[in-house]
């Protein structure tokens, strides 16, 4: 996938899913960037310079002199059409919390404190048995048939009803946890459409309402289940409000779904389309988690995150001031051939450690060994079942939500 040095294609939504080469070949266009002299190369549609380089992103999402406050950023920067859900600050009953993501230190380290008490490695390691169930139920459901759609039965399914179980929202139908998801991630797209932001906004209205029932309703009695353990977590006198749960749950909700689905999907269609590479899963399902791991660096599904300058310094020699916006390419910085050999090729036996899928950091990904979890036990589980699955078309559909990278569909002739 060897490229021309092409900066000039940076421009706008070059770098997103809205971008038709880049959705076929985004690296190319990463390539092309990382070939440019220049560490931060200038986008000027976006206001917002762009990283590709494994070192300098790491160091950035370490670096204390950046921060993720999207009113912090410059005017026309792209981060203050995407910030937030666009759901509006303080408004009654829907009064909108920033998510984790989104929150700088101290506020962020406060609420991370508490909600690793509820959700740390142990307690969701306790949870495997239960997606191993809900992973066993899925495939059950299309046993026999030798046609399906991977991504609609199984990929897109498999989060939302481990997150709706895991949150306890019983009563919630998980189909419409996962179209929530997906309407209040759009909030992420800087060009969404009015139709996108009404749809964004009664998702958010719809999933705070629920959540808000189940939060009360576990204050009086709680139960064996996530929300219960907000409730009850605290921090010497500090604890978790009403309106923190439920915008922590909305975000795990947001944040675990079409990010795990896509990882699920792009996968599965990476590994079966490579033989090879796929025979040495079925053959030695030890090598699962490697492999994974070895998925989330070649084709990770957050492609890119930002960061935001909180005052002057040099980027590796490219000088930024106070405003200034960083997009740092996770994709990109996972196929730095400084770091990765060989990095377009996919090698399941591959030490892919320290990728930068979920991020590095404060702002490292809350949900990565749930999300791991979730992605070992269903590619586990399609090779141990149906280790003759093959891909039913060569060019399954792509979203074109920007800086998610998934599928759409995954036709797959199952035997
Ligand atoms: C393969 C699936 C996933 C990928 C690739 C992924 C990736 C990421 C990345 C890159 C970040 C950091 C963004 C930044 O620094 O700007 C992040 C943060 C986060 N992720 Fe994930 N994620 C995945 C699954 C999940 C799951 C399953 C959950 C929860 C159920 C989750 C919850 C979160 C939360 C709450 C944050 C914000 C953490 C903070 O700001 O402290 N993610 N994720």
């Amino acid at each position: 996938m060897a490229s021309d040095p092409d900066p000039a294609a940076v421009r706008g939504v070059a770098t997103t899913s809205h971008d038709g080469r880049f959705r076929d070949d985004p690296h190319a266009v990463y390539d092309a960037l990382r070939a440019d002299a220049r560490a931060c190369v200038p986008d000027p549609e976006y206001g917002r310079a762009i990283v590709t380089r494994y070192e300098v992103a790491r160091a950035l999402l370490r670096d204390k002199r950046f921060g993720v406050d999207a009113r912090r950023a410059a005017e026309g920067s792209y981060v203050r059409r995407i910030a937030g859900t666009g759901v509006v600050e303080g408004r009654g009953d829907n009064a909108y919390e920033p998510p984790l993501v989104l929150l700088d230190d101290p506020g962020h380290r406060r609420i991370r404190t508490l909600v690793g008490r509820a959700f740390n490695a142990r307690t969701v390691e306790e949870q495997r048995p239960r997606v191993a169930r809900i992973v066993g139920e899925l495939y059950d459901a299309v046993a026999g048939r030798s046609e399906i759609d991977y991504v609609r039965e199984i990929a897109g399914p498999l989060p939302a009803r481990v997150i709706a179980e895991m949150l306890g929202l019983a009563d919630a139908d998980p189909a419409g946890v996962k179209r929530w998801s997906e309407d209040i991630l759009w909030g992420y797209d800087p060009e969404r459409d009015a139709a996108r932001q009404r749809r964004l906004r009664e998702a958010y209205e719809a999933a705070t309402a629920t959540v808000r029932t189940t939060v009360a309703a576990r204050r009086r009695e709680p139960r064996d289940d996530l929300i219960s353990a907000m409730v009850r977590a605290r921090d010497e006198e500090d604890r978790l409000s009403d309106l923190e749960i439920v915008s922590l749950c909305i975000q795990l909700m947001v944040a675990g779904n079409v990010t795990t689905s896509d990882m699920i999907g792009n996968g599965v269609f990476h590994l079966l389309t490579r033989r090879d590479q796929w025979e040495r899963l079925v053959a030695r399902p030890d090598l699962v988690p490697g492999a994974v791991e070895e998925l989330l660096r070649f084709d990770c599904p957050i492609t890119e995150t930002a960061r935001i300058a909180y005052e002057p310094a040099d980027v590796d020699g490219c000088p930024v001031v106070s405003g200034d916006v960083l997009t740092l390419s996770l994709s990109a910085a996972n196929h730095d051939p400084d770091v990765f050999a060989d990095p377009h090729e996919l090698d399941v036996g591959r030490d892919a450690d320290g990728h930068l899928a979920f991020g590095s950091g404060i702002h490292v990904c809350l949900g990565a060994p749930l999300a791991r979890m979730e992605v070992q036990l269903a590619i586990g589980e399609l090779a141990r079942r149906h280790p003759g699955a093959r891909v039913a078309t060569e060019r399954p559909p792509r979203r074109h939500l920007p800086f998610f990278r998934g599928l759409e569909a995954l036709p797959l002739v199952l035997t």
